[in-house]
């Protein structure tokens, strides 16, 4: 199969979404101009041409993309060429109302807008697949093609009556009998029982909560639809560019797709990424999705297909990246693996709904310090990205997550609406990134044995396959760190015996579960050196139990609140930054995981990502980094290191160790 190495061919590209079609062609020259001067080597085109390529039903006009892909061609740019299925044109909603879809209230989404397609409507696939074919067939060989863009972040759903049909065929499927289903979806509460495949429905708006398994199916249902779409275009590309790598690309931490099942399908894995500059965390969040990108990855090299240069359009309010800060983020990328780093989008529009999303090139124009930005990392990039492109990250720990747990536990009728999946992930992934510790992510059922230490936030859901898993891998030797609420429910969302899988129990030595104690907005429980918020668990430990913290007053006092049985953690609250970063650094400690630096000033990650050492400095004031070891080179300035670097603001260096230090021979 191909790879992203088929395109990169040894370097890291930089580019991003052209839509050159809102613009007149004599701007076109003008862009190739000013991407050779940024170092643009790749552009995305055609994300939303489909009104353009197809105007009327079967019209094509694909003049102006023959002129553009010469012209990208004529000066060396690569592209990734999109196909348009993301936007339908007008007529397509005009003549096939069904390919328009519905929220769950039955209200149509109508075009004016974009992804407002109705991804079972057989309508919607017919036009797609056409369009798809033309755009593979005429541009097969085209020499400046390097990659295939499927539609752009599948993110729909849809409750109506097309989508109804598909949904009764995947459960047939599913399940094969009513009997199956019935008992999967516990329909004898509240008399839900079905007699008729015809009866089976979407969770359509209903008086009062929904079938909590219905809706873990729709969900379930939705990412697999959505990826049918995907792979019907996949395939029609890949029979014209058998050598071309297909990729689409990902919202990160995005509910509609499962996310393992959807990188199992695509040569190269690329996600969108837009933390917030004025988030103090936002270098953390960041790091989160370049890790679980790289991890759907397999661990090998991965895309940033969108960032933003400057500010988005799309927060209530929305804040410049302050000098520096697009440099370190990017930077922060390449060093947890991605080879391709793109934005959206090239030129900053002056119509439409994203006129003040920022571009690399911005209203401010050439002179902008966004576009001086910019050319600085392209010109970095190009130096330095041959020597690092194709090289692994290797991760000692794995975070567990799993969208079907996400799916299951984020519903109505839990013990408590505040337990947001995504928050408490991103609560423990910080932890191991202020430790700086090196992570990856895995699927529950995946095998953890490459791993030290294997954590698992929070995990509602837990598969058998899963759970034998966890048990297998601790009993080999594993250290796991597990949260509160979690093996709760098996695979069709029904509790387990005891609150929780007995075997997972008997693995942190809990002997019973009472009661789950979630908190109040603001509420907090001590549990001697360190607070615990969202959530609190009244649990007996059993003898082969030592408890590393408990309860102190209220209704818990005393109780366990932290336990562990040799290599397995329980922790049932969740601790303040400081206290969880401690714990899990001690755990990480004992299974041998050390961050690549110790040492390191408030701020600054240390990333190795093969034989190179990254330092990224997240704050302002500059900081002075000690590097041991032998002497060092950085990269970006050419420039010896000896026993320290200072970092300002932002800073970033790219040191690789001397094979021959000055004064040996
Ligand atoms: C998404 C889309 C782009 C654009 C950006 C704006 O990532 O894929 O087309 O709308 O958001 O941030």
């Amino acid at each position: 199969m191909p790879s992203l190495q088929d395109t990169t061919r040894g370097r890291i590209l930089f580019g991003g979404d052209y839509n050159p079609e809102q613009w007149p062609e004599d701007v076109w020259h003008d862009d190739v101009r000013l991407m050779k001067e940024a170092g643009v080597t790749t552009v995305t085109l055609g994300v939303f041409s489909w009104a353009r390529l197809e105007p009327r039903p079967g019209v094509r006009d694909f003049g102006w993309l023959d002129r553009l892909m010469d012209l990208m061609h004529g000066h060396g740019i690569g592209v990734v060429l999109a196909t348009p299925t993301a936007s339908p044109p007008p007529w397509l909603g005009r003549l096939h109302p069904e390919t328009l879809p519905r929220d769950e209230d039955g209200n149509v989404e109508w075009w004016g807008s974009r992804q407002h397609f109705a991804h079972s409507s057989p309508a919607y696939r017919r036009y797609a697949a056409a369009i798809t074919e033309d755009l593979a067939a005429r541009y097969a060989h085209h020499p400046a093609l390097t990659m295939w863009h499927i539609n752009n972040e599948y993110c729909t759903y849809d409750w109506g009556d097309e989508a109804a049909a598909a949904f009764r065929r995947w459960l047939r499927e599913r399940y094969g009998s009513l009997t199956a289903l019935n008992s999967a979806w516990g329909s004898a509460f509240w008399g839900q029982s079905y007699d008729a495949w015809e009866e089976m429905l979407p969770p359509r708006r209903a008086h009062y909560m929904k079938n909590p398994t219905q809706v873990l199916d729709f969900k379930r249902f939705t990412s697999d639809a959505l990826l049918e779409c995907y792979a019907a275009e996949r395939d029609i590309v890949r029979a014209h560019t058998p050598h071309l790598p297909v990729t689409t690309n990902f919202m990160p931490l995005w509910q509609g797709q499962d996310g393992w099942k959807w990188a199992a399908q695509e040569d190269v894995v690329s996600v969108d990424v837009y933390p917030d500059p004025k988030d103090p965390l936002g270098g953390q969040y960041g790091a989160l999705v370049q890790d679980l990108t790289r991890s759907q990855a397999g661990g090998g090299p991965w895309m940033v297909m969108e960032q933003a240069a400057g500010p988005v359009n799309w927060r209530g309010v929305n804040h410049p990246k302050p000098a520096g800060l697009n440099r370190l983020w990017t930077w922060q990328a390449v060093a947890r693996g991605a080879d391709a780093v793109c934005y959206f989008q090239w030129r900053q529009s002056r119509q439409g709904a994203e006129k003040f999303h920022s571009g690399m090139l911005g209203h401010a124009g050439e002179d902008g310090r966004t576009f001086q930005e910019i050319k600085r990392i392209g010109a970095e990039l190009r130096a330095v990205g041959p020597q690092i492109a194709g090289s692994r990250l290797i991760a000692e720990v794995a975070v567990l997550h799993d969208w079907d747990s996400w799916w299951a536990g984020q519903q109505d009728g839990r013990p408590s609406s505040l337990l947001d999946h995504a928050e408490v992930l991103r609560a423990w992934h910080r932890a191991l990134w202020e430790a700086n510790l090196p992570v990856g992510f895995a699927h529950p059922e995946h095998d953890l044995s490459a791993y030290r230490m294997v954590v698992v936030p929070h995990l509602y859901l837990l598969t058998d396959t899963a759970i034998d898993r966890l048990v297998a891998y601790v009993r080999a030797g594993g250290t796991l760190v597990c949260g509160f609420f979690t093996g709760v429910a098996d695979g069709d969302d029904r509790v387990r015996p005891g609150g929780a899988d007995a075997g997972l129990r008997a693995l942190f030595g809990i002997r019973t579960l009472h009661e789950w104690w979630p908190l109040d907005t603001g509420e907090s429980v001590d549990c001697g050196d360190f607070t615990g918020t969202l959530w609190s668990e009244e649990l007996t430990a059993d003898d082969e139990a030592e408890t590393v913290a408990s309860y102190r007053g209220g209704e818990l006092d005393g109780l366990p609140a932290v336990l562990r049985r040799g290599r397995a953690w329980y922790v049932s609250t969740l601790p303040a930054p400081d206290a969880l970063r401690g714990l899990l650094g001690r755990a990480a400690t004992e299974a041998g995981v050390r961050p690549p630096l110790p040492g390191l000033p408030h701020g600054v990650e240390a990333v190795r990502r093969g034989d190179l050492l990254f330092l990224l400095h997240h704050g302002r004031d500059a900081v002075t980094v000690t590097v041991p070891g032998g002497r060092h080179r950085d990269l970006l300035t050419g420039e010896p290191v000896g026993g320290t670097i200072t970092l300002g603001r932002h800073g970033v260096a790219v040191l690789r160790e001397d094979a021959h230090p000055a004064g040996s021979s």
